[in-house]
Parts: structure tokens; C-alpha cells; sequence
């Protein structure tokens, strides 16, 4: 891959656990919600990490992390070589100015009583210096004119609004401050199949003409693949597989990525397609008590006595170090290896 400088934002062994407690008054921690266990990855200007996997593996909390809204077991999340995560006051104010943050559900993410104009400009009233008073209605406007909406709607209420054009006004929020780094969380899973693609068209522009990173974070993988540089498979708060998407999607090597792709069969009247079909068995265990070593191994159809015994690190896989196919990307399995399987 050519030399894209440093990352603009590097997260190392990022671990959150959230306590189990029993009582009312005298509380005991009886144990924890392993929800991110040692993640670690790099973003780079102007580009788009997907960050895929089912409910409930860490996506959103890995999320929160980064915009500080919630505080790191450990780890540490460097932002330009600071460590972002252990920043507070006005520093951290700073900070998070660039980056910015679209919820997933543009019906409860926008205060019903606020003017669309003060939903977006609501961030100069923390950061006043973005937008001198005087000017602040027209960058709302232009924001408005950015996001694909009409500007003399700066008084209207949300309401009075479609779901994609929420979502609009929750990108133009999120614009306001000019940040590098957008975290999506989850931001089309909402909207209708026919807004979907207007809303990621509209990210995609909107990162071309600002050089916006985006963290793109969903459960739908034809959508992340469509949007992403760069794709994470999440399993049980850790990640299973990183890559280039054509890497994970054409040379997925790790079991869960393979299964997760092969996940939907698709009907092959010829009966002549001999690829392989993982059929992804059992329910995901409980982050409270995962699997000791690799935390698919109770789903995984190739899982040996190593398994459960070490814990996989994410690497280049051994086999493929010196060569030169897809395969060649970190992949955190004993037994990583390419699977020409059917997509779903
Ligand atoms: N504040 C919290 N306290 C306790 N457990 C939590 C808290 N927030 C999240 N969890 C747990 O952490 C795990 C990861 O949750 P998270 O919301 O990050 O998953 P997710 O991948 O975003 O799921 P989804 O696709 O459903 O949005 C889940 O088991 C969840 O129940
Ligand atoms: S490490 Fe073992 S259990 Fe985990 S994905 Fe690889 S083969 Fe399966
Ligand atoms: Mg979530």
C-alpha cells in the first residue's frame, strides 16, 4: 500500500470492561462485561474504517471511546501522537472538536423543540470561536446547502423532515466545527433501503471535498464494503480480521469473516458452484464470560486444543508474510487461511 504518512488517529490495546454488580447498598462487583478487549488499529487522513460484526461485539462502545464519552478501561487513543483518552478540560474541548460524531437514529438524535438552525449551530455555543456571532446563521445555511438541503429551512422543526433528511441535519451538526475524523455509528441502519444510498453518497462526497476521515461503523456488510478503504471484523469485543476491503471480502482468512460473508445463501440453479457455504452455528456467548483463548472457538468449525488455550494475536498470518496475494493482512486465527467461499 503507497505511504500514507501517519495515522491521524491510533488506537492501541483498547480494553473497556463495564463492572457486574450485586446489591443495592453495600455493592459487590460479581464480574464484568468484557465489551472491548485489546483493540487496536490506525485511521489515516481522509480515509474510510469500517468496523463490522453482529450485535452486541463492541462496535458502539468502541465508538464512545474514541469521541471520550466513555473512559477506557486501558488503553490509550492517540489523536495526531496525543493520548486522547486521558485528556480533560480544555484540552480535551480541543481535541474533540475534531472529531465529530453521527448517531445512528436521526428521530431521537435531534432535540423535537430546537430549530433545525440551532441544532447545527449548537456546537458554536461550545466552541464560540468557530463562528463569530454575527455569522453563525450563515454557516448554518451553507451547512444546510452542503448536506443537499435547502437553506430556508434553517427555521424549520424536525419533524417537518424526512428520516434521510435528518440524517442530513445530523451531518451538518457534525460539520459545523470543520473536524478530521468522523465516528458513524450505525448512521443509515435507520433509514429506508431507497435513502440509504443517498445518505452514503452524500458521506462519500462530503469526504472528498472536506478530506474527512470516517470510523463507519455497521452490521451490514454490503453497505461497509461499498463505503470503506479499510475493513475491521469485530467478534466479542475484539477484532478478528483487518484489511483493505478487497482483502477481506475476496481473501477473508479468518473463520468468522469467511462465515460472516457466507452467512446468506444465495440460490445457484446450475448446481454447478462448488465453493464452499458456512453456515454460522450458535448464539455469540456472553462478553460477562467469553471463551478462554479465541473467543469464536465455541463457533468456530476448525477449532483445535490451541484454541482454547492462546489467545490469537492479530497479525500477518506466518504463511503468508512473503506473499503477495490478498491473503496477506492481519487476520487474528492459529489456522488463518484464504476460503474461496460464496458471498452472501
Ligand atoms: N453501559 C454499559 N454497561 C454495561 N454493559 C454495557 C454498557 N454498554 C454496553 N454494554 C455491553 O457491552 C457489549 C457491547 O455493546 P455495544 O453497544 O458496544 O455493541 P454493538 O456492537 O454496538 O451492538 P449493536 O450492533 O447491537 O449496536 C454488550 O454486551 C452490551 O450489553
Ligand atoms: S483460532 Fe481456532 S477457534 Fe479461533 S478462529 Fe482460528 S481456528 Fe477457529
Ligand atoms: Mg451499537
Amino acid at each position: 500500500m503507497a505511504d500514507r504518512g501517519e495515522p491521524i488517529l491510533r488506537v492501541r490495546n483498547l480494553v473497556k470492561h463495564f463492572p457486574l454488580t450485586r446489591g443495592i447498598l453495600f455493592k459487590s462487583q460479581i464480574g464484568a462485561v468484557q465489551a472491548v478487549d485489546d483493540v487496536s488499529f490506525d485511521l489515516y487522513e481522509g480515509e474510510t474504517l469500517g468496523i463490522v460484526g453482529e450485535s452486541g461485539c463492541g462496535k458502539s462502545t468502541v465508538a464512545k471511546l474514541l469521541m471520550n464519552l466513555e473512559q477506557p478501561t486501558s488503553g490509550e487513543i492517540f489523536y495526531k501522537g496525543e493520548d486522547i483518552s486521558k485528556l480533560s478540560g480544555r484540552a480535551l474541548k480541543a481535541v474533540r472538536r475534531n472529531i465529530q460524531m453521527v448517531f445512528q437514529d436521526p428521530y431521537t438524535s435531534l432535540n423535537p423543540r430546537m430549530t433545525v438552525g440551532d441544532i447545527i449551530g449548537e456546537p458554536f455555543a461550545i466552541h464560540p470561536d468557530a463562528a463569530p456571532k454575527g455569522s453563525r446563521d450563515k454557516r448554518v445555511r451553507e451547512l444546510l446547502d452542503l448536506v443537499g438541503l435547502n437553506p430556508e429551512y434553517i427555521n424549520r422543526y424536525p419533524h417537518q423532515f424526512s428520516g434521510g433528511q435528518r440524517q442530513r441535519i445530523g451531518i451538518a451538526r457534525g460539520l459545523a466545527l470543520n473536524p478530521e475524523i468522523i465516528v458513524c455509528d450505525e448512521p443509515v441502519s435507520a433509514l429506508d433501503v431507497s435513502v440509504q444510498a443517498q445518505v452514503i453518497n452524500l458521506m462519500e462526497r462530503l469526504q472528498n471535498e472536506l478530506n474527512l476521515a470516517y470510523v463507519f461503523i455497521a452490521h451490514d456488510l454490503s453497505i461497509v464494503r461499498h463505503i470503506s478503504d479499510r475493513v475491521g471484523v469485530m467478534y466479542l469485543g475484539k477484532l478478528a480480521e483487518v484489511g483493505t476491503d478487497a482483502q477481506i471480502y475476496d481473501h477473508p482468512t479468518h473463520p468468522y469473516t469467511q462465515a460472516l460473508l457466507s452467512a446468506v445463501p444465495q440460490p445457484d440453479p446450475e448446481g454447478r458452484d462448488t465453493r464452499e457455504r458456512i453456515i454460522l452455528a450458535g448464539d455469540v456467548p456472553s462478553p460477562a464470560n467469553p471463551p478462554s483463548g479465541c473467543r469464536f472457538r465455541t463457533r468456530c468449525w476448525k477449532a483445535q486444543d490451541i484454541c482454547a488455550e492462546e489467545v490469537p494475536l492479530l497479525a500477518v498470518p506466518e504463511r503468508y508474510k512473503d506473499s503477495d496475494t490478498g491473503a496477506k493482512h492481519e487476520s487474528a486465527c492459529h489456522f488463518a487461511e484464504d476460503k474461496d467461499i460464496v458471498h452472501a
